[in-house]
């Protein structure tokens, strides 16, 4: 009777441990489910995060359908995408921008190189160029400029006293010869630059005297009207000022034979996008009070010599304009 008693305690001994250890599994497994769950949850979170911090393809498409969908007055504040960022200013721009710059407003390409010369032909203080010697606007008789350098061009075999131009010019004159060999006028020297006072005196004379002594006039007074539609007393003559040259390929005596060549006439139409002007033009004599004179080129630098080029005038006539 014990032994039977035992062997039923025992069996619901059994019956109890397995029931215990089952709901233990249960509890450990349905640990292990929750957990994973929440853990999972957490991962999806954090790589959707780290997802939206860098924008993919998918992203620009859904942004610009919510572009798309969105109402006409917030799709007005979207920039368009082709709009282009503003200009710099002139003084913001390095050497090739400024190149860049001119050569789409003036609609022209440089054929050489002008990286050095940009600075010479457009410098900074170029307003400084630009004003008149004439017999009304005068140099006084100790006046020279500044920074004379023998000239680069200049026509072998002259003398001292002809041969001297103020740097900055020439070496934007560099560069203009420079583009007419480039187009096949590889022969232009220059003859004469900057006189002294003393120099253009000895000159004016000298023309004074062949005139008179052609005998083609009755008297002096006419002789030196004459001279004075081609050449200019002391103190009013651009040669002065170092800032002018004659410029040819003909005989240095008979500058004439230039006018109308397809040189002259090049070196006419190019002059302003390297800072020169033909001083004397053709047909201006009215004006200018000087004949025509092919050869005869007056720095101002580029942005002057641009404008006058567009106009059409004489620099007597732009700066009359200016002083209006
Ligand atoms: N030939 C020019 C006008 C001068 O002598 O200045
Ligand atoms: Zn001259």
């Amino acid at each position: 009777m014990a032994t039977e008693k035992r062997k039923k305690k025992k069996g619901n001994n059994y019956l109890l441990y397995t029931a215990v250890a089952l709901i233990v599994v249960a509890f450990a497994v349905g640990g292990a489910i929750i957990y994973n769950v929440v853990h999972i949850n957490d991962t999806d979170e954090s790589s959707a995060a780290e997802e939206s911090s860098q924008p993919s393809a998918a992203d620009e498409s859904s942004e610009s359908v919510i572009a798309e969908s969105s109402t006409p007055d917030e799709s007005s504040e979207v920039p368009e995408e082709s709009s282009e960022p503003p200009k710099k200013s002139w003084a913001e721009m390095n050497t090739a921008e400024r190149i860049a710059d001119y050569e789409e407003r003036v609609g022209v390409k440089y054929a050489i190189d002008m990286t050095d010369y940009e600075a010479y032909v457009c410098p900074d203080d170029e307003a400084k160029y630009v004003f008149l010697v004439d017999p009304v606007h005068t140099l006084g008789s100790d006046y020279v400029p500044e920074d004379l350098i023998k000239c680069t061009h200049i026509r072998e075999g002259r003398p001292d006293s002809y041969n001297k131009i103020v740097r900055t010019v020439d070496i934007a004159l560099d560069a203009f010869l420079k583009e007419a060999a480039y187009y096949g006028f590889d022969n232009i020297t220059v003859t004469n630059v900057y006189r002294s006072y003393r120099t253009q005196d000895w000159l004016f004379n000298y023309y004074v005297d062949q005139e008179w002594n052609s005998g083609k006039f009755k008297t002096k007074e006419e002789a030196i009207a004459e001279v004075l539609t081609y050449s200019t007393r002391p103190g009013t003559s651009e040669h002065q000022s170092g800032l002018c040259c004659d410029m040819h390929n003909v005989d240095i005596s008979t500058p004439r034979k230039f006018n109308g060549t397809p040189a002259a006439t090049w070196m006419e139409e190019n002059a302003y996008r390297f800072g020169f002007i033909l001083r004397y033009p053709d047909g201006k004599q009215d004006i200018t009070g000087i004949i025509y004179e092919s050869w005869h080129f007056r720095y101002v630098g580029r942005t002057a010599a641009t404008e006058i080029h567009d106009l059409g005038v004489t620099l007597d006539e732009y700066l009359a304009d200016e002083r209006a």
